[in-house]
C-alpha cells in the first residue's frame, strides 16, 4: 500500500521524532510479515507455561495484547528501561517497522475486548487501577496493557519490579510504590483469572 511504502521510506528520517508522535501516526503493522519475524519469539512466547529462569516466572502471554503497548514495551527493552537481558538484546535487533509488524501479528485479528462483567470481586487496591486497565483488566486505550488472562506469576513479578524501580515507567512506578506484598498477590490473582490474553500459536 502506498502509505506503507511512504512510511517505510520515511522511517529513518522521522526516527528521532517518533516518540513525539501520537500513536495514531505510528506505522501500521503488517501481521503477515510479523508472522515470519516472530518465529524466533515463539520458542518462548509460543509455549504455554514456558518459564523464565533466575528469577523463575512465566513468560508473558502476548496473544490478543494491544499492539501499541507491545511496540512501547519493545522500545523500553531497547532503551534499557526494563531489565530483562534476552529481551533487551532481541529488541535492539528490531527496526521500528519490525516491532510494528510483530506486534500486529501477536495482537491477532483483534485485541482482547472487555466482556463487561468481571469474574469475582476486585481487591480494594484495584480501585486505583480501573481507570486505565478496566474493571476486568482489559486496557481501555491501545497504549495500556491488557492484564486479563495474563500469567499470575508474571503479573506479580512485573508489579514487584515496578515497585523496586527495576522496571522503569513513570506511571506504574508511582502506582506500584503504594502496594503491599498482599496487594500484589491479590491483584495478580484477580487480573489473571479474568478471560483475556492467550498464548499465540504459529499459524
Ligand atoms: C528466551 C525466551 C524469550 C524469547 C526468545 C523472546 N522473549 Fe519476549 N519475553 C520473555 C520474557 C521472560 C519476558 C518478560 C521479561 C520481563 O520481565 O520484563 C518477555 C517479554 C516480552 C514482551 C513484553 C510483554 C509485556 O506484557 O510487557 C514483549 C512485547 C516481548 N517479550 C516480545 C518478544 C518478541 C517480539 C520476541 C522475538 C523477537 C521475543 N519476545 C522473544 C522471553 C522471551
Ligand atoms: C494512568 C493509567 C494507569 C493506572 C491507573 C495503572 N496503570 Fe498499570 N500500566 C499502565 C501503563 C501505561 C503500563 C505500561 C507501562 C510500561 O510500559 O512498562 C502499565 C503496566 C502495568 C503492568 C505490566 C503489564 C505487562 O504486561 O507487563 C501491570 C501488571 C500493571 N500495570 C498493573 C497495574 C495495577 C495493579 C494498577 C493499580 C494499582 C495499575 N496498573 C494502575 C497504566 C496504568
Amino acid at each position: 500500500m502506498a502509505s506503507n511504502i511512504a512510511a517505510t521510506g520515511l522511517s529513518a528520517l522521522i526516527l528521532s521524532a517518533a516518540f513525539l508522535l501520537p500513536a495514531a501516526a505510528q506505522a501500521e503493522g503488517d501481521p503477515e510479515r510479523g508472522r515470519k519475524l516472530a518465529y524466533t519469539c515463539m520458542g518462548c512466547h509460543g509455549i504455554e507455561n514456558h518459564k523464565n529462569a533466575y528469577p523463575n516466572y512465566s513468560v508473558p502471554r502476548l496473544g490478543g495484547q494491544h499492539a501499541a503497548y507491545m511496540m512501547a514495551a519493545l522500545a523500553e527493552y531497547e532503551s534499557k528501561a526494563r531489565w530483562h537481558p534476552t529481551m533487551r538484546g532481541l529488541a535492539a535487533t528490531l527496526s521500528d517497522q519490525d516491532k510494528a509488524d510483530i506486534a500486529a501479528y501477536f495482537e491477532g485479528p483483534a485485541p482482547v475486548t472487555s466482556g463487561g462483567t468481571p469474574v469475582g470481586t476486585m481487591p480494594a487496591a484495584g480501585q486505583a487501577c480501573m481507570a486505565c486497565h478496566g474493571a476486568d483488566g482489559v486496557g481501555i486505550l491501545p497504549e495500556y496493557p491488557t492484564l486479563a488472562g495474563q500469567h499470575e506469576d508474571y503479573l506479580r513479578q512485573a508489579l514487584r519490579d515496578y515497585r523496586a524501580g527495576k522496571r522503569q515507567n513513570a506511571i506504574m512506578n508511582g502506582f506500584a510504590a503504594t502496594l503491599t506484598d498482599a496487594d500484589i498477590r491479590q491483584l495478580a490473582a484477580y487480573f489473571a483469572r479474568q478471560p483475556g490474553l492467550y498464548t499465540p500459536r504459529l499459524r
